[in-house]
């Protein structure tokens, strides 16, 4: 079947021919590309192309598609069943690795997306705090539930109003959303709302308006403010738990939250995700306290064990960390040098603005020049680099790249 054929065909059946929006390439201008298998750094289409990675699962596999440990976990566990609504072994050995790393996570709760683990501690907050209010940051995505689509990033940006039809405006009222990066109207919001914010929820570092990086302070502002407040400060490390070293944003800026949320990383490619932290927040959950949150396939043993996988192979190699780095950092330098378009990157993540000024918010991230992005981006996938398919995202590397496959993104801004 042709390209744009499998495309077609899944459109007769899938809403929109995707299980996930951004999927569709819509910012691209063409039809997506239609993926079979992944090994290390590359992944290949349907066509029998064969593409560099950048995507990654959109950022879930630090350590390359296939990975053969990852693989051996997860088919052995596979050899024993599929789930069985039940505790197992494997959960408390994920959950002590997690807290070992990521030493704010006393308790955790294994979820089955990065989603439900931002609603889920969204919801322990208020109940801890018995507040209502929720204070996030414009261009920040947390998920798709409800409350938090206001202003947020990611594939939201795509759409023409700031947050989802079919999110009812009183839901949106307790979401107060500011821009990134200001400490000042954090603090005026939090002295207007006296007494009612029960959390302010942040990723640390931004990586769904394109990666933005907080200026130095910010976090530690953020975190004075919530202290001081009675506000349960929550990090969304679903991109850079584990991406950003063992310890996640958090331990590279050594700013402690309250509560945090994991994903991608932590699943080794399956579906999940997890909130944990302070043991006196945590044991508010049922069954111990009377916050709601359940899930039939939460800590299933296929996940457990890919997760368990990945996170051991970090340790093992946690000198990959800084390889990565380097090795994004030199590329954004280069970049900077060949092209006119600007870059912003963090530890082994990057992204590129089809704009020749600088971006440290959601409204430089969206002043975009489209067209450029899309020329880009062809071209790069005609060089046989994929690159995330839009321009309000996050290109990622594994242990697996190489200086020679950032070279190619060099290649195609010096082809322009
Ligand atoms: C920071 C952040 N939080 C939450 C989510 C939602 O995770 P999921 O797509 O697994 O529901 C994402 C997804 O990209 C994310 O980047």
């Amino acid at each position: 079947m042709k390209r744009n054929d499998l495309f077609r065909e899944a459109k007769r059946y899938l809403a929109g021919g995707v299980d996930s929006p951004v999927r569709a390439f819509k910012a691209v201008g063409q039809p997506p590309v239609f993926m079979k298998k992944g090994n290390g750094k590359y992944i290949y289409a349907e066509d029998r192309r064969r593409f560099t990675d950048f995507c990654l699962s959109w950022g879930a596999l630090i350590l390359g598609h296939n990975d053969p440990a990852v693989r051996r976990a997860v088919q052995a566990a596979a050899g024993n069943g599929t789930s069985f609504g039940a505790p197992t072994r494997n959960e408390t050995e994920l959950a002590k690795l997690v807290s070992a790393c990521v030493p704010s996570i006393e308790r955790v709760r294994f979820v089955n997306s990065g989603t439900e683990a931002v609603m889920s501690a969204v919801r322990l907050a208020r109940g801890f705090t018995g507040r209502d209010a929720v204070v996030k940051f414009d261009g920040c995505y947390h998920g798709h539930s409800d409350g938090l689509l206001a202003s947020a990033g990611s594939g939201v940006a795509g759409l023409k109003r700031s947050s989802s039809s079919g999110v009812p405006d009183d839901v949106v009222r307790k979401t107060i959303s500011l821009p990134y990066n200001d400490p000042e109207a954090l603090e005026r919001t939090i002295r207007r709302l006296r007494g009612k914010v029960a959390c302010v929820l942040i990723e640390p570092v931004p990586a769904n308006m394109g990666l933005v990086l907080p200026r130095p302070g910010f976090l530690e502002k953020v975190r004075e403010l919530t202290s001081r407040h009675g506000i349960v400060l929550i990090f969304d490390e679903v991109i850079t738990g584990f991406r950003m070293g063992l310890g996640g944003a958090q331990g590279f800026f050594g700013v402690t939250p309250d509560l945090t949320t994991l994903g991608k990383i932590i699943g080794g490619g399956l579906p999940v995700g997890a909130f944990g932290g302070r043991k006196e927040i945590m044991d508010r959950l049922a069954p111990e306290g009377n916050v709601y949150q359940a899930g039939t396939l939460s800590g299933n043993p296929l996940t457990m064990a890919a997760g368990i996988a990945v996170i051991r192979g970090l340790i093992a190699n946690r000198q990959a960390y800084a390889r990565m780095e380097k090795l994004v950092a030199d590329f954004a330098r280069e970049w900077r040098a060949a092209s006119p378009f600007t870059v912003n990157c963090a530890a082994s993540m990057f992204s590129i603005f089809y704009t020749d000024r600088p971006v440290s918010n959601y409204g430089g991230a969206c002043a975009q020049d489209k067209k450029a992005f899309r020329a880009h981006y062809r071209r790069c996938l005609g060089a046989g680099i994929y690159l995330p398919p839009a321009t309000c995202e996050t290109s990622f590397i594994s242990v697996r790249h190489g200086a020679a496959d950032l070279e190619g993104i060099l290649r195609s801004a010096r082809r322009r």
